[in-house]
């Protein structure tokens, strides 16, 4: 088919509600988080979309087949919860399923009612859909996302479509004609081994992600209590400069400073929004001492180039950055900007060394003099 998916905004960073809170959503928590976005200034740095994941849904559809919101928690409907939202400037997304039931089991999924699913979605203003793939009959996501794609274009308004199809068939090949992102892994936890091996599965696809669309590790866990300070300001970092979407998954309402600290540094943000939209990588690593420090690096606008220095191992560690590996070369002078201290360093050239605590990360921007 000749399927085109509209052309949507830039990299959106959002707020999803999953990580935290997994079935225990209700219109309360929902809109408090719409109210503390704005209190907090996270709306004003870009988290523009307030995003409801599973479980917003009745067991079963109505008489005509509709979806509809869970009485006991959703009382008042989603229509009046998405104006809410956007009666504070900000975006609404929801949650859906390509298959008979979503992941929690507890409400319809779209297969077979793609169009009257993405009509019901327009008609309460939803701005940003969210599409998993459990409970699925057998047949390829292939076939099943194209088919919601095409009804969400043909709703009437216009619709960011995000698959959430966990890296199976590979959809950063694919899924770059329907969709603005598509999750590359399994679901994230919140552990230092999840999050760096998903960091490492997130990288062997940055050649697919632009500024047409974009490769999605899942959700930040920034936050939530599983990791440390510095384990957090890695995860963040790193996300930042994949080009990942930025869907902070704690609970804003009571977030601590730190939490905020960490999420609404504007300098890492504005490297996760560069014009260029390419992804970081890592480009080097050192196993042979047990310690795996890695760093990634990533062209940004107006040749400049961000650099992650990150210690993976368990003691502190120098790690260096060569220019070469970097596309620089060897005589160029850099300006070295850090982004977690907020100043810049002096000029650098040739490479750039730093000592970095276990499990911490110092991310920089290069600017040639
Ligand atoms: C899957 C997704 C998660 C979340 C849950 C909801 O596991 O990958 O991000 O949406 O379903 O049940």
């Amino acid at each position: 088919s000749n399927l085109r998916r509209e052309s949507f905004p830039p990299l959106i960073d959002r707020w999803n509600s999953w990580n935290h809170f997994h079935c225990n959503i209700t219109e309360e928590v929902i809109r408090e988080t719409a109210d503390a976005l704005e209190y907090t200034g996270l709306a004003e740095l870009g988290y523009q979309y307030v995003n409801i994941d599973d479980c917003w849904g009745e067991y079963d559809r109505d008489s005509q087949g509709n979806l509809v919101a869970r009485v006991s928690t959703f009382p008042s409907g989603i229509k009046s919860l998405a104006d809410y939202v956007h009666g504070k400037g900000l975006k609404f997304g929801i949650y859906s399923d390509a298959g008979s039931k979503t992941c929690s089991n507890t409400m319809p999924g779209s297969l077979g009612f793609e169009e009257q699913d993405a009509k019901t979605f327009a008609s309460w203003g939803i701005d940003y859909l969210k599409y998993d793939n459990c409970n699925d009959p057998g047949t390829s996501p292939k076939e099943r996302y194209p088919k919601m794609g095409a009804a969400l274009l043909n709703s009437g308004r216009s619709i960011v479509f995000s698959l959430c199809e966990w890296g199976v068939e590979d959809p950063a090949t694919w899924a770059g004609s329907i969709a603005h992102s598509w999750r590359t892994t399994g679901d994230i936890f919140d552990s230092w081994d999840s999050m760096t091996s998903i960091a490492d599965q997130n990288d062997k696809w940055a050649s697919y992600a632009g500024p047409d669309g974009w490769n999605d590790p899942d959700m930040l866990e920034v936050g939530n209590g599983g990791m440390i300070r510095e384990e957090y300001v890695s995860h963040f970092s790193i996300w930042a400069l994949m080009k990942a979407p930025l869907l902070i998954g704690c609970d804003v309402r009571s977030i601590t400073e730190d939490t905020l600290e960490i999420l609404s540094n504007s300098e890492v943000i504005a490297v996760n929004q560069d014009s260029l939209g390419i992804q970081g990588k890592k480009v080097a690593s050192n196993d042979s001492l047990q310690v795996y420090n890695s760093f990634l690096d990533c062209p940004l606008s107006g040749g400049r180039v961000a650099v992650v220095l990150w210690n993976r191992g368990n003691s502190q560690a120098m790690i260096t950055a060569n220019w070469s590996d970097l596309g620089l070369s060897s005589s160029t002078r850099a300006n070295v900007r850090d982004l977690w201290a907020h100043s810049d360093i002096g000029i650098a050239q040739g490479q750039l060394n730093a000592t970095v605590d276990s499990h911490a990360c110092k991310m920089f921007v290069l600017t040639p003099q």
